[in-house]
């Protein structure tokens, strides 16, 4: 089927459905809650709404450890309101996209329980089983941390790249493809609008699952290398893709972690896999060696470093296909605590980051709470934590020797929890996340930043995110913002991001300030029309300079 690319034109949402709204007074986000906030998202102008996992699923990983993918977990509510809140998000004009798991499984999924029971049959084969007489069956390290490996008794172990409780699919067994495939397009039957596809590119492992040289001081190796994106993985994506996606209306945006950029063609080309993808060069820009606890300062590299990976993805991508941006998801700390110091987070330079992001060339997604200028909540203690890679990261930091005081630093400034707090959306009970007391804190801040009272203030973070997505979306700036051509400029400035993007016979300029002083920048730059800033007085550039205040975004004609 030759697909439309309307898509591109278009703006997506995520939500953490867990976090979300919570219709029922059980204190857990559901799909009811979802679907009674449809209208707040459509105000906001999106067309695209991610949902992470709402399968059955013990929850051991958030959802992404799926014991049944054709249920709804009752946490979450049932079919019925599945299919609700497709149709209700139909009649807006929104699409549903669903996270789509299919690396690994829960352990409590029926075919790894019949796996376990009686190792020869069928479902033994959907895994990595192996018989080892000492210890593990090689060196790698699990995602989480730990051995990739768990043993079930008498030498017989399975691989797990991420938890203990998610199996890894076998993809090498044409049964077991076949029933992935199946479930694929049931869900699409039910008119999905496409999928985010999970930690994809490690579906295919080097074949003789030998140890390699340790990395680490626990005798283990980091598994990237032999799985992830490894060679042979075309041949599983080609066929996933003939069998499920291209029969349908519908986009896949791949997490794709690992691709290098001469190899971006075979994901996002013509003939690619998939119609997009996530690209993780620009948004992890620290590496924290084996434990949060050894990185100091998140914000501590150049702001150059940040704008030459993002434009390098920006300008790869371009060569080839169309990427989708963001800055924030369910597995990051809030976007101003990764790229802002503490003491310049404010609604003004959250602006400036989401104008950043909002216009490079590529589909945008907005996390929730990003669009409210959400920072990272407090976790007073690990007692506060669900997230169980946070968990792991704090018992490396006591093992280290760091008392629980020090150790709980290092969760506040890196958890993926600080994004996975119930959405503010007012100052009421609960910050009006629902009835019931939340599963998770509430932000501290509730009272101040939610989504009631930004909606009533012209000068909030939402009602700037408003005036950006209405811009993208505009008739006169749609085909500019969303497909034209990016060009990095004034890139001998340490302290700006700025770029140029033209096509449709128009140029658009975006600047953005990362300096807490203002700034005259030299650019020869003609300014015809403004069109967005998060400064009320901005002015255009005269006479070969134009004057940045501090911290300022500016997007103008030019
Ligand atoms: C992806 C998800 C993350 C999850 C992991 C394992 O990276 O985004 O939340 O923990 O896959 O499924
Ligand atoms: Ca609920």
């Amino acid at each position: 089927m030759k697909k439309s690319d309307a898509w591109k034109r278009k703006i997506a949402y995520q939500i953490y459905p867990r976090s979300f709204a919570d219709a029922n007074g059980d204190g857990i986000g559901d799909l009811k809650g979802i679907t009674s906030k449809l209208d707040y998202l459509a105000e906001l102008g999106i067309d695209y709404v991610w949902i992470c996992p709402v399968y059955a699923s013990p929850m051991d990983d958030g959802g992404y450890d799926i014991s049944d993918y054709y249920s709804i977990n009752p946490m979450f509510g049932t079919m019925e309101d599945m299919d609700e809140l497709l149709a209700e998000a139909g009649k807006r004009g929104i699409k549903i996209i669903m996270d789509l798991v299919l690396n690994h499984c829960s352990d409590e999924h029926e075919w790894f329980k019949k796996a376990l029971a009686d190792p020869n049959c069928e479902e033994a084969e959907y895994f990595y089983f192996r018989n080892s007489e000492n210890g593990a069956p090689n060196n790698w390290r699990s995602m989480f941390g730990g051995s990739a490996w768990e043993h079930v008794g008498n030498g017989r172990y399975y691989m797990h790249l991420f938890s203990k409780k998610q199996p890894d699919l076998n993809w090498e067994n044409p049964k077991l493809r076949e029933k992935l495939y199946e479930m694929i397009r049931w869900w699409l039957d039910k008119g999905l609008g496409g999928f985010r596809i999970d930690a994809i590119t490690h579906i295919k492992k080097e074949p003789t699952l030998s140890s390699l040289e340790p990395d680490g001081d626990d005798g283990l190796v980091g598994c990237f290398g032999p799985t992830r994106n490894y060679p042979g993985i075309g041949d599983f994506l080609t066929e996933m893709r003939e069998q499920t996606f291209d029969r349908y209306d519908c986009i896949t945006v791949a997490e794709a972690a690992g691709v290098p950029y001469d190899q971006l063609g075979e994901y996002i080309g013509e003939n690619g896999y998939f119609d997009t993808l996530f690209d993780f060069t620009y948004s992890e820009l620290y590496s924290y060696g084996h434990a949060w606890h050894t990185c100091k300062k998140a914000w501590e590299w150049p702001i150059s470093l940040l704008r030459d990976k993002m434009f390098a993805s920006q300008i790869e991508t371009a060569k080839i296909g169309f990427g989708a941006v963001y800055f924030e998801n369910h597995d990051y700390p809030r976007a101003s605590e990764k790229f802002l110091p503490k003491e310049y987070q404010s609604p003004l330079s959250q602006k400036m980051l989401g104008t950043l992001f909002f216009f490079l060339r590529g589909i945008p997604f907005i996390y929730q709470g990003e669009e409210l200028g959400m920072t990272n909540t407090v976790f007073e203690s690990i007692d506060d934590v669900d997230d169980i890679s946070t968990k792991n990261h704090y018992r490396l930091a006591l093992a280290d020797g760091l008392s629980p005081e020090a150790a709980i630093k290092a969760v506040n400034r890196y958890s993926r929890d600080n994004g996975r707090v119930p959405f503010p959306w007012s100052s009421g009970k609960n910050g009006g996340f629902g009835e019931g007391t939340p599963w998770m804190k509430i932000h501290p801040d509730y009272r101040s930043v939610n989504a009631e009272d930004e909606a009533r203030n012209e000068n909030s973070v939402l009602s700037y995110y408003k005036k950006m997505v209405a811009l993208r979306k505009s008739d006169e700036f749609v085909e500019t913002l969303s497909v034209g051509d990016i060009e990095p400029i004034l890139t001998e400035y340490d302290d700006i991001i700025a770029y140029i993007r033209s096509g449709n016979g128009k140029k658009v300029c975006v600047i953005c300030s990362f300096s807490p002083y203002p700034l005259n920048v030299k650019t020869e730059l003609i300014g015809k029309k403004l069109l967005l800033s998060n400064y009320e007085n901005a002015s255009l550039p005269e006479n070969g300079t134009i004057k940045l205040s501090e911290f300022e975004a500016i997007v103008f004609e030019c």
